[in-house]
This record gives C-alpha cells, structure tokens and sequence, in this order.
C-alpha cells in the first residue's frame, strides 16, 4: 500500500472545486442527453419530474459523495474500505468504476462526434447540404467515428495524466465560464426565430398523460448522470477538496450551475426544434441535426457553429475527464501502479469497449442484444441502473453506516458551520431519498406493478 502514503494531489482554490465539478456535472449530459430525453418523454412534465428529483434526491446525494471522498481521502473504493473496513461495502465503490468504464464506453462516442462537427463547421460542409444526410453518413460509417473516439479519449488521457491541480483543476477553470457565455449567446438566437414559441411551450407546459413508471425512472436516471452521481466521481473528487471548504455550499452552487444548464440548453433547442419544423423526439441526433440547420440559417452561423461544437467537445472534455478519473485514481491507488501507467491502461481498454458502442450505429449494427444495440444498453445500464443503484447505496452508508454524528461533523467541518440544515438533510438521506429511489427503480423496471 505504498502509494497510499504518498501526498496526494488536490484542487488548488474554492473555484477550482466549483469547476471542475460542475465540468464533471455539466457535459453531453446537459446539452445533448437532456434535450433528447425530455423531447421522447413528454417534455414540460418530465422537466418537472427532473427537477423535483434534483433538488430531493441529486443535491443530498451530491453533498454525500463530497462527504464520503473528503473524509475518507481516497478514491470511490478505497474511501469504502477505509471508512467500512471489512465489510462489503467496498463493492459499491467498485461498482461505481464499474459504472466508469460503462459511461466512457458510449459516452466518447458522442464525445468523438463532436470532433467531427467541429470540422465540418470549419469546412463549412452544412452548406448546401441537408444536415441530416451529412450525420447519417458519418454515423454509420466506422473508421471516422472509432478514429475520433481515440482521439477524444487522448485528450481526456492527457489531461488526466496531468494531474489533478495541473490538469483537471488548470482546463475546466478557464472553459467553464467560456461555455456559459455562448449557451446565453445561443439561447438569445433561438428565442428570437419565428416560431420559437412553440418551443418554449414545449418545455414549460407539463402534459401529465405522457408520465409512467418507465419515464419516471428515467427522469431519476438523468437526474443521477446529468450530476455525475452515483458511481464515486464526486466521491473521487470530494477527495482532492480542501478541510476548509463548505461541502454544503459547493454542492449547491454545482447543482444549480448544472440546472441551469440543462435548462438553458432545453431553451436553446427547442424552439430552433419546432421553428424549423423537426420533432422533438429524434432521440440522439437531435443536436448534430438540428443544431446545423439552425446555425445555416442565422447570420453568423459558420462563426457560431464552431464555436458551438468547440463548447461541446470542452464541455464533454471536462466530464469525460472525471469519469476517467474514477478509474484512475482507483488503479493507482489501490493496485499501487504509477498514475501515468493507470492512465494509460485505463484509457485504451476503455476505448476497447467505447468501439462497440461506436458501431452501434454503423452499417454493422445488426449487432444486437435483445433488438439493442450495444450503445443503447450501455446507456440504459449506467444510467437506469447502475447510477440510481449506486446513489441509494450511498446515502444508505451515510444514514445507516457512518451515522448522524461523523457525518456531521464532515458536513459542517468540525462544528465550524452551525448546519442548520442538516437534520432535514440527514433525515433525506436516511429515509426519504434510499426509499424513493427504491420505488421508482422497482417500478421502473416493471419489477412490482399496481
Ligand atoms: N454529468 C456528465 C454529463 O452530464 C456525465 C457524467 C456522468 C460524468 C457520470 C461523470 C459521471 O454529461
């Protein structure tokens, strides 16, 4: 265990916690996961079910994770074995890095794509062209998509391999705040197109009858992936954060940030969605087909879609790099191999595995399981399953294993804090939250029924 003994690299400043954990948070998640699930499920009243799940369920088992990284100092296992030794509880942590290979399996399959549009905004190939023939034929394609994925996992590598402070902490400080100001610039463009406000209504005016158990559940799932939790990320993370920051208000203030985010992308979508007279429920080509037919149309439209695709890809970067680093810190730490040797086995088996969900959507794709592709239950699996799974856990050793007291005295470090928040907080993560995901997940996957 020699390498647990040696200092471990941490962030640097409160705005480096804040951002690169609302990087990990705010990603593909947000601006291209989000708009696409709430378009197939309903619109307004799955954004309203999501929101509820945010603030019960996503913030509290934010605030968790924190808790369990800062305290244990360690990575999403061994924080487990260090805080439980001898029991099983470790196996969560490692489900999480289970979770880890899963999510960057498919995850840099988009994460490559966006590489590609970048390229072709700078080429200008939308012009004249129909947005949707140019993303079937890259899709379906395998040497472009897989190429782009290895570079896309390069660069989460690299960065990686730079290290916590130096790399993660140095990227996301400066791209984050870049990332904003365009979503505003865009939202402001989608807005003011004719027929933008169908749109709008869209996203705002809950239609209760598109609601069941299955859609509930994946409101809870997106809610989980959207704030990258419950597989150890911000577990990992919370490890490298300072004694002296206030846990609660970083769990807040990245909450909301991601909030924020989803929503603004909905208001960046849909009413170029519906003003230009495509449907909502594309599934995930909804932002690399509509996205160019909009920028084609809107004065500036090569410079902003370079930009747009450049935000993407920093916006995936900044989470892709997270999850990597779920893998990493555990290699490294619990297998005593070097961070750059973890870096680099961890990146290229993945990889491995990310082809796959890659030529989910090539001509090869009569490769099915259960009429699936490999990249649908990859996504299905992490985020359904393994992530609310993983969240219930979780608060369930806070509540029930660590208990009121170390967990406050965590919480408010040391007694600094007066917490007044935290019996309601503690109250959620013991009952309410470990319950509530229990429900929605058995009826999500049909296992109990009325
Ligand atoms: N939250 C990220 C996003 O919204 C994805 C992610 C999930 C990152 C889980 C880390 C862990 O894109």
């Amino acid at each position: 265990m020699a390498s647990t003994n040696l200092p471990r690299d941490s962030f640097g400043s409160k705005f480096g916690v804040v951002a690169a954990s609302a990087g990990s948070a705010i990603g593909l998640g947000n601006i291209w996961r989000f708009p696409y699930v709430v378009g197939e499920n309903g619109g307004g009243a799955f954004l309203l079910i999501y929101l509820a799940f945010i603030i019960t369920i996503g913030l509290p088992v934010m605030l968790s994770e924190f808790t369990i990284g800062r305290k244990a100092q360690r990575n999403a296992f061994g924080s487990f074995r260090k805080l439980a030794p001898k029991s099983y509880w470790p196996l969560v942590g490692l489900m999480g890095i289970i979770a880890a290979f899963a999510i960057l399996a498919f995850y840099s399959t988009i994460a490559g794509w966006t590489l590609e549009y970048i390229i072709n905004s700078v080429s200008n190939s939308f012009a004249g062209n129909d947005p949707e023939v140019i993303f079937e034929n890259f899709k379906s394609g395998t040497f472009r998509p897989i190429l782009w994925q290895l570079i896309f996992m390069i660069m989460t590598a690299w960065i990686v391999f730079s290290g916590v402070k130096h790399g993660i902490e140095r990227y996301t400080k400066i791209l984050m705040p870049f990332l904003l100001l365009l979503i505003i610039i865009m939202c402001i463009r989608s807005l003011t197109l004719d027929g933008a406000a169908e749109g709008v209504e869209f996203l705002f005016r809950p239609d209760f009858s598109k609601i069941s158990w299955p859609v509930i559940l994946k409101a809870l799932g997106q809610a989980a992936f959207s704030l990258s939790i419950g597989m150890g990320t911000l577990i990992t993370y919370g490890s490298y954060i300072n004694k002296k920051e206030n846990l609660t208000k970083t769990a807040i203030q990245v909450s909301a940030a991601d909030t924020i985010i989803a929503v603004l992308a909905g208001v960046m979508i849909f009413p170029a969605v519906f003003a230009l007279g495509f449907q909502p429920d594309d599934g995930p080509g909804l932002v690399f087909v509509v996205l160019p037919g909009l920028f084609l149309e809107m004065p500036g439209g090569y410079v902003f879609s370079i930009i747009f695709f450049v935000l993407l890809a920093v916006a995936a970067l900044t989470s892709t790099v997270s999850v990597l680093e779920v893998v990493v810190a555990y290699f490294s730490e619990e297998l005593n191999i070097s961070r750059k040797r973890a870096t680099v086995i961890a990146a290229s088996s993945i990889w491995v595995l990310g082809i796959f969900a890659t030529l989910s959507f090539s001509d090869l794709s009569g490769f099915k399981i259960l009429d699936k592709t490999i990249f649908d239950l990859l996504e299905y699996f992490a985020a359904n399953m393994l992530l609310p799974l993983g969240a219930m856990l979780i608060v369930i050793f806070l509540g029930w294993h660590l208990g009121y007291k170390k967990t406050r005295l965590e919480i408010t470090n040391e007694g600094l804090f007066k917490g007044r928040m935290f019996g309601v907080y503690f109250f959620i993560i013991k009952f309410i939250a470990p319950i509530a995901i229990a429900l929605v997940f058995l009826y999500g996957i049909g296992l109990i029924n009325f």
